[in-house]
Formats: structure tokens, C-alpha cells, sequence
């Protein structure tokens, strides 16, 4: 029996990886730690809230009282660490929220769990299996020019404050690892896509306001670049990388999916227009050219080799047909889409759960 920590698991991809590891692991049990900010929704939950291996606890990496007295409660053979501020436009807006969550949260769930390992590695007959997995991003090796790929060993150089904040978190996990020998492995993986994605990240956004014909905001020309992959390839990466790397270990995650955001954007509107039954070239229409974001990264390519060779690991569906699901998920989910957008759903699901 094991049993998991993750956090930020009410989050776009931290549901996913809830869901993946509650359904195929019923022997493990798993607890899904989150704050609730705007982007957590126990909603993206609800087909698994009944499974009696699982447990939600509201609560704040940011509090380092409340996460050492969780670790004092529970005993964990892991932490899937994925909680962050993750939307780089509220990062330029709030930098210094990105370094409470991203930063200190982080060192606190480290601090947390060194002194829980040490404790039960030490003092136990059997030492317990413990490992720190920490969610990252591609952002941290900050910008690519019209060649080229990030790998494990690309130096970090990092333009926003998010992609610094989560940097500095990289740099923590691999600190623990090689300072006090915290069994750790990061990942870094690229733009995510797929259902439950909150509607203030390109793909989501634009769906909605395609559907609701609204202008699609496009920063600058539209000429940058990100390497598209669907959340749940994104979630087995890490089912895959937590089970079997090796301490110490980074691998980059990806889809080997390059587009730039107009023509990711004309794609989308394309299929938009089948979907809704317009006229082709209708949602096109929308697309609305604004003011670029500022240190906005050119283009993202991750090489995610040695993920493939080492752990078998390969994406499991191509681009069109990842877009076409998610849009369809988007379109017949308008329920949760319209409470995501209206805020309604903070009415609904955080107000059941209290600290503690
Ligand atoms: P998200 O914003 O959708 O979810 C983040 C979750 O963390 C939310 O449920 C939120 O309530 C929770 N959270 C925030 N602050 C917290 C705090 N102080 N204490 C406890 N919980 C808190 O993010 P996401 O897109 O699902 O990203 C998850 C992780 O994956 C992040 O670490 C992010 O950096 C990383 N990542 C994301 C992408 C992407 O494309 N979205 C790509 C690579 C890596
Ligand atoms: P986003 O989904 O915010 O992810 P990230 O910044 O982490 O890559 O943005 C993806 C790309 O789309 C990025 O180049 C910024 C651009 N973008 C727009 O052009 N318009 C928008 O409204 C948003 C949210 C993003």
C-alpha cells in the first residue's frame, strides 16, 4: 500500500494526474492537497470523489506550520508535487504571488519532506520508500531562435517571472537532492492542452470566445512558437517518470508538435466552424491581433529523447485529433465551462471544504 501526496490536484493537469493514479492504483491511496485559488475546481474531479482511495484536503503550501503537521498525520511514500501560479500574463501582473506558491511553497513541502525521510529512514526497522516528484515546465530554459531544442542539460534562462519563480523551485529540488540526498526527480514538460483547462490559457480562451463570437486575442504577430502536448500523454509521463526514474533525474516531457499560435489559431477556427456548423472561414473572423506580451518567449522545442529511450515513454495522439477531442469535450461540457467563466463554481465546491 502506498500512499501519494499530491498537490495542486485540483488544477488543469493535477486532475488529470489524480484521476490517472485513483483509477489505475486502487491499492494506493491518494491525497489530493490544493488551496482552491481561482484555477483549482473540484469540479474537474467529480467522477472520482467517491472512490474510497481517495481524500481531498483544502489547504496552503504557503503555510509551512500546516504542511509539516500534515506530514506529522500522514505517512507518505511520495509527493507529486504540481501546485503553482502557472498563467505567465499574472505573473508580469503579481510577481511576488508566484514566489509564495512557487518558491516557498515548494521549500516548504521539501522541508517537510526531508525531515519526514529522515525521520522514518533512521529511526525504522524499514525504512520507508519516499520520493519527491516536482512538476516543471519547459519556460525554465527560457527561449529558443529559429533552431534547436531544450534537453536536460540546456542551460536554465528564464524571461518571465513565472518561469524564473518555477526555475528557482528546479533549483530547490535538485539542492535537496544533492545536499541532504532527498530521493527527488523533476520533470519539464511543455504547453499542455485537453479538457478541464481553464479558459485564461490560449486554447481554452479561444474556444470560448469562438463559440460565444467573441474576439480571439492574439499577442503581437502571432509568430511564436509552443510545443503543444495533450494533458493526459502528460500525466502517463509522469505515472511513467515516478515510477521508474532514477534519483537525482530530469527529463523533459513534449510532443514534438511545434505550431505557432496563428496557425494553431486558424486551425482551431477551422474545426470551431464544423463543430458549430458555420460557414468555413466564419470564426477566422474573430481573430483580433493585440499589443505583444511583454519578454514574450519566441519559441519553446523540447527534446524528450531520452524520456522515450530510457522509460518507453511516447505521445499517443497527433495534434488535429488532440484539438478535435478537446473541442469537442469544451462544447459539450458548457456547463462547466460557463461556471468556470462566471466564477460559479467557487460557490459550489470550496465552500464544503475548511482548512483543516
Ligand atoms: P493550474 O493553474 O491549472 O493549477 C494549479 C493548482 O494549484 C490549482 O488547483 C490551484 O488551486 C493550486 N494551488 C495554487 N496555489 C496553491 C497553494 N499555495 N497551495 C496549494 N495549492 C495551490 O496549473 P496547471 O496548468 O495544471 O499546472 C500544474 C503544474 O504543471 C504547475 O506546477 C505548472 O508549472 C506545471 N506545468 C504546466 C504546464 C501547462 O501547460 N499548463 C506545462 C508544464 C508544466
Ligand atoms: P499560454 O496559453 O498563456 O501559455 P504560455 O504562456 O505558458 O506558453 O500562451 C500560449 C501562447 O499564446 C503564448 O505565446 C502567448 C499566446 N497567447 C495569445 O496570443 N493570446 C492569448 O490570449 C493568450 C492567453 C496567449
Amino acid at each position: 500500500m502506498k500512499k501519494i501526496l499530491i498537490t495542486g490536484g485540483a488544477g488543469f493537469i493535477g486532475s488529470h494526474v489524480v484521476r490517472l493514479f485513483v483509477n489505475k492504483y486502487p491499492d494506493y491511496q491518494i491525497v489530493n492537497l490544493d488551496k482552491l485559488t481561482y484555477a483549482g475546481n473540484l469540479a474537474n474531479l467529480k467522477d472520482i470523489e467517491n472512490k474510497p482511495n481517495y481524500t481531498f484536503i483544502k489547504g496552503d503550501i504557503v503555510d509551512g506550520g500546516f504542511i509539516n503537521e500534515l506530514f506529522a498525520q500522514h505517512k507518505f511514500n511520495g509527493v507529486i508535487h504540481l501546485a503553482a501560479e502557472s498563467h505567465v500574463d499574472r505573473s508580469i501582473s503579481n510577481p511576488l504571488e508566484f514566489v509564495m506558491t512557487n518558491v516557498i511553497g515548494t521549500v516548504n513541502l521539501l522541508n517537510a519532506s526531508k525531515a519526514y525521510w529522515f525521520q522514518h529512514h533512521n529511526n525504522e526497522k524499514t525504512p520507508i520508500d519516499f520520493r519527491f516528484y516536482h512538476v516543471s515546465t519547459d519556460e525554465v530554459y527560457g527561449t529558443l531562435g529559429e533552431t534547436g531544442m531544450f534537453t536536460e542539460t540546456t542551460a536554465y534562462d528564464p524571461h518571465s517571472p513565472y518561469s524564473a519563480s518555477k526555475a528557482s523551485s528546479d533549483h530547490f529540488v535538485r539542492a535537496y537532492h544533492d545536499t541532504f540526498g532527498l530521493n527527488t526527480v523533476i520533470s519539464n514538460c511543455s504547453n499542455n492542452y485537453g479538457s478541464y483547462h481553464f479558459p485564461e490559457k490560449l486554447i481554452p480562451l479561444s474556444i470560448y470566445n469562438i463559440k460565444n463570437s467573441k474576439p480571439i486575442p492574439v499577442y503581437g504577430k502571432g509568430e511564436n512558437i509552443r510545443d503543444w502536448l495533450f494533458v493526459e500523454d502528460h500525466a502517463r509521463a509522469i505515472d511513467v517518470i515516478f515510477h521508474n526514474a532514477k534519483t537525482g533525474t530530469t527529463y523533459n516531457i513534449g510532443g514534438h508538435n511545434e505550431w505557432t499560435n496563428i496557425d494553431l489559431i486558424r486551425l482551431l477556427c477551422k474545426i470551431m466552424d464544423k463543430k458549430l456548423n458555420r460557414e468555413e472561414g466564419e470564426s477566422a473572423k474573430l481573430i483580433t491581433f493585440v499589443k505583444d506580451r511583454a519578454g514574450h518567449d519566441l519559441r519553446y522545442a523540447i527534446d524528450s529523447s531520452k524520456l522515450q529511450n530510457e522509460l518507453g515513454w511516447t505521445p499517443s495522439l497527433q495534434f488535429e485529433e488532440g484539438l478535435e477531442k478537446t473541442v469537442e469535450w469544451f462544447l459539450s461540457n458548457d456547463e462547466w465551462l460557463d461556471n468556470v467563466t462566471s466564477g460559479d463554481y467557487k460557490k459550489y465546491y470550496q465552500e464544503q471544504y475548511v482548512k483543516r
